[in-house]
């Protein structure tokens, strides 16, 4: 790799995604970072996420108990210390030369499960060492399918629809039957509870810890995690709810 990463100091590490954006972009040269801004869908469809989770406001409730808060779910059958998920992200080496076995130690070591991109940098198997026992998913992309995926992922580009303004529909066709993932635009604890409310029953994150990977490995990611965990806490106390599974539409207010 042509690039020096600089500031092993966790002080100096950035807090928000757009300053490990900003970060990212420094650090690295203009083609991997051009593959991680820019590697799902085209920039409207982006746009048109961040305007959509800035469209819902969380009502503030003071005066509640929220002093024993708990973010688990419960998904297949598992139970998840939290509603978040690393999103599979192929070749992770581009961003930084540890790649997916970096992320995947973050990973276990937050609890955050992550989904294993069908196109990864390291082995499956050197991936599944490292994780040990910690949960993760294997993203499989089905061929048969591929065309039909290819054409509704245009569509959905051509029109900019947002990820978070089309989950009310599909959470009144899934009734229920089977847990919705969203991910696409996530970038604060704030935008997680957004989308639970709404109906998700979990959200991913991508290009946030890819970022934290190409600026400072593991750390990075973990970070990242770290900080969004917080700040979904955070949201949920502020919603006046004590855990996850009580968040529902009435925590929000539409702007
Ligand atoms: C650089 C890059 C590579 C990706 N590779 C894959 C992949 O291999 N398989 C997949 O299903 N999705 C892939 N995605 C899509 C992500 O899983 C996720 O849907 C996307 O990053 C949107 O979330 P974000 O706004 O948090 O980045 C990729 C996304 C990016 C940015």
């Amino acid at each position: 790799m042509l690039f020096t990463r600089v500031n092993k100091d966790t002080q100096a590490l950035p807090i928000s995604i757009e300053d490990w954006e900003q970060k990212a972009r420094e650090l690295l040269p203009d083609g991997p970072f051009d593959y991680i801004v820019g590697g799902s869908g085209a920039e409207e469809t982006l746009v048109a996420n961040r305007s959509a989770f800035s469209k819902w406001a969380i009502v503030p409730r003071m005066l509640r108990d929220v002093s024993q808060r708990s973010l688990r779910i419960e998904l297949f059958g598992q139970q998840l210390m939290a509603p978040l998920f690393l999103a599979p992200v192929g070749m992770q080496a581009i961003a930084h030369p540890d790649g997916e076995l970096a992320t995947a130690r973050a990973a276990a070591a937050a609890g955050v499960p992550m989904v294993v991109s069908t196109i990864s940098a390291h082995t499956l198997e050197q991936i599944a060492e490292t994780m040990d026992d910690a949960p993760r998913w294997f993203q499989l992309y089905w061929s048969n399918d591929r065309e039909v995926c290819a054409s509704m992922v245009k569509r959905a580009e051509a029109g900019a629809i947002s990820t978070l303004d089309t989950l009310p529909a599909i959470t009144e066709a899934v009734d229920g039957r089977i847990p919705v993932l969203l991910d696409s635009g996530i970038r604060t604890g704030a935008d997680v509870v957004k989308a639970i409310a709404l109906g998700a029953s979990a959200v991913m994150i991508g290009r946030p810890f890819m970022f934290g990977l190409a600026v400072a490995g593991e750390k990075g990611v973990a970070s990242v995690l770290d900080t969004l965990l917080n700040e979904l806490d955070v949201s949920v106390a502020l919603s006046g709810s004590n855990s996850v599974a009580d968040l529902n539409r009435s925590i929000l207010v539409r702007l």
